[in-house]
């Protein structure tokens, strides 16, 4: 804490521009004031409340350790403050402005335009789509950097929507591009304002490491329904998710899960049980991101294969249930899947995050890691399941092995 200039004697609060809701689930999601979306769970309530009043950090350690102390639901309580803390949703009191971090850090827009295959495949394909007078919605402009290219290739008007402060840069970037009489921007959340018309094409490159996270589906069937036109242009117009089954070296596995293995050897080293740790850990795949880079040096366990698949200009609930077979190939042990995604932006233009093609991208990949690696043998395949925003169910990405089509047996059936 001390590293980011927090010690217990600071007085925290809660910022004064943050939205709250519940997802599906029942878990309280935070709308950020810098722009990002945090799932504080279904207990999240309790926290901000507790902030309902300035309080120092110490004095919420104590009495978070009063209700929770000795309870597995003191460590994620403490991590949804931390999370609070970084989203800028607890500010520190004194401080008069927040520090600028999330979508509201220019670092942030810097990478993106940094991920220059990323840009000018988005910029191709809104090229592409645009159509002479069309009204187009950019949500999420972020940097401007497509609504200047909206602009530049004959758009009738752009509005530019945008969450976070970053919005007053982009004001400054349509000023300084000469496009500021044909972009009209619109600061706040696309799902809280009003346009003056509704529009021809819809832009929302707002497609997350995991790639639901920034609720890509929940913004757009909100705009569907309220912001654009019957039948009107979307980019991307489709989502595929991709799973890849994986096999990481040990010294990555240790940075994020334990198992069997793990107690077992730390019983031959200290003479001690600790079971009570893994009995204490996650059972399910855990979510962790990794650098494109670094993901590109971690060998595959078989191809990747399409998990789920969403036509974002028909779909109609923010849900997503899925679950396909991945190949293992050759047979053998797997310890982790990688999920990234391919967008479908225009007729021919897709971009897809492939981190052993191309592994500098400004999306770090998603990787879940099993806790206790699987092998899967000649004839057995790994089933993966994908839920997000299911009502009743959490979240995330769960494995089972599973028998494999017979090639032979397919054929018959399809005889028949
Ligand atoms: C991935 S960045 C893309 C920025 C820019 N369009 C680009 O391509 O470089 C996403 C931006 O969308 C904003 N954002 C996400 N969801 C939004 C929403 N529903 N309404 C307004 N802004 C949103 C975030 O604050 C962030 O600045």
């Amino acid at each position: 804490l001390s590293e980011i200039g927090l010690s217990p004697d600071t007085v925290l609060q809660l910022a004064p521009n943050f939205r709250t809701r519940f997802d599906a689930a029942g878990h309280v999601i935070v709308d950020s004031p810098v722009g990002t979306i945090v799932d504080i769970g279904p207990r999240g309530f309790a926290i901000l409340s507790m902030f309902s009043q300035p309080l120092t950090l110490g004095d919420a350690l104590e009495q978070l350790e009063a209700q929770l102390g000795g309870s597995t639901e003191f460590a994620p309580m403490m991590n949804v403050v931390n999370m609070l803390i970084e989203e800028n949703t607890l500010i520190v009191s004194a401080a008069g402005r927040a520090p600028t971090s999330g979508w509201a850090d220019p670092i942030e827009h810097a990478r993106m335009l940094h991920d220059d295959r990323r840009t000018h495949d988005f910029i191709s394909a809104l090229t592409a789509a645009l159509q002479p007078g069309d009204v187009v919605l950019d949500i999420g402009t972020g940097s401007g950097v497509l609504a200047v290219a909206l602009a530049r290739a004959g758009a009738r008007r752009v509005y530019a929507v945008e969450a976070s402060d970053i919005a007053a840069v982009a004001a400054q970037v349509f000023e300084a591009n000469d496009v500021k009489d044909r972009v009209t921007l619109i600061p706040g959340w696309s799902r809280q304002i009003e346009l003056p018309e509704r529009a021809d094409l819809l832009v929302a490159e707002i497609i997350g490491n995991e790639p639901f996270e920034e609720e890509i589906l929940e913004t757009t069937l909100d705009a569907r329904r309220r912001l654009l036109k019957p039948g009107a242009r979307l980019v991307p117009h489709a989502l595929e998710l991709l799973a890849r089954p994986l096999w990481l070296p040990e010294a990555e596995i240790r940075q994020r899960v334990f198992g069997r293995a793990a107690v077992q050897r730390w019983r031959d080293l200290y003479g001690m049980d600790f079971q009570a740790l893994l009995d204490a850990a996650a059972k399910d795949p855990v979510y962790t991101v990794t650098e494109g880079e670094v993901v590109t040096t971690w060998p595959p366990a078989g191809p990747p294969v399409v998990l789920a698949s969403v036509d974002l200009a028909a779909f109609q609930e923010a849900s997503v249930r899925a679950v396909t077979d991945l190949v293992v190939d050759p047979p053998g042990p797997v310890n982790a899947v990688a999920v990234t995604f391919r967008a479908h932006l225009r007729d021919g233009i897709t971009h897809t995050l492939d981190p052993w093609k191309w592994p500098s991208s400004s999306w770090a990949t998603s990787v879940w890691v099993l806790p206790e690696p699987v092998e899967v043998g000649p004839g057995s395949a790994l089933r993966a399941h994908y839920l997000r925003r299911v009502p009743g169910k959490p979240d995330g990405l769960t494995v089972e092995i599973v028998d494999s089509p017979h090639q032979d047996d397919a054929a018959c059936s399809r005889q028949r």
